[in-house]
């Protein structure tokens, strides 16, 4: 039985045209974060869970470094091909929950900014914590650590991908770990997600 920490799982939704998060372009949501005055001007971007790369694309056009990651095939064939024609972006194979800014091979530094919209409610719920480990890990002190979460709603987190987080249980996850700086609501969320998404802007607690 697949389940969605291997990347079979992502290749074949991929496959079968089952890529409910690919909207073909970049989010219009995070589009408008880049002109919202809380959005940095600067840094360097890690994106764990990057799928075909158009968000993290739109980074690196913008002028930020970025190191994309994911470790499907399909998903790593597209971040490759952006890598080769935008001096701004690399691409990394890499199972997220293997990075380390210790090792070369596996990300080998620390950002500024660490960006998710959608790896969160994919990672199977179990693993929330250690996501938020990993993140903790690869972000420098004063890093900001950009959530564009759906959906953020009370319905069965056990349904999905993708998987309903609600404000509690972030909150409760969160306490001690990271402070959350600004919520911001999403005005022009695609089709079906309105109401279900917000930005939150988290940086550590030291
Ligand atoms: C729901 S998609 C979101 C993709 C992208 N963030 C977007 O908004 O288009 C989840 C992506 O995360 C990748 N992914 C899931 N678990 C992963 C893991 N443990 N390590 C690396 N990538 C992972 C999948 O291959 C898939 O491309």
């Amino acid at each position: 039985m697949l389940t969605q920490n291997l990347p079979d799982f992502w290749e074949s939704l991929y496959n079968n045209k089952k890529d409910y998060w690919n909207s073909g372009k970049p989010t219009p949501a995070l589009l408008e974060f880049f002109e919202h005055p809380s959005c940095p001007k600067t840094g360097n971007v890690l994106i764990p869970g990057a799928g075909v790369g158009l968000d993290a694309e739109a980074w690196a056009n913008k002028g930020h470094n970025v190191l994309a990651v994911d470790f499907c095939p399909t998903s790593v064939d597209a971040l490759d091909k952006i890598s080769r024609s935008n001096k701004n972006f690399r691409s990394l194979d890499l199972d997220l929950f293997s990075l380390s800014p210790k090792d070369p091979k596996k990300g080998g530094e620390t950002f500024d900014i660490i960006y998710d919209y959608g790896t969160f409610t994919a990672i199977h719920p179990g693993r929330r914590d250690e996501f938020f480990e990993v993140c903790y890990k690869m972000m420098k002190d004063d890093a900001l650590l950009i959530l564009l979460l759906y959906p953020l709603s009370n319905a069965s987190t056990m349904q999905g991908p993708p998987h309903a987080t609600s404000a509690g249980e972030l909150m409760a996850r969160l306490d001690g770990i990271f402070e959350i700086v600004e919520r911001i609501p999403v005005k022009n969320s695609l089709p079906g997600r309105e109401g279900k998404e917000e930005f939150w802007l988290l940086k550590k607690t030291l």
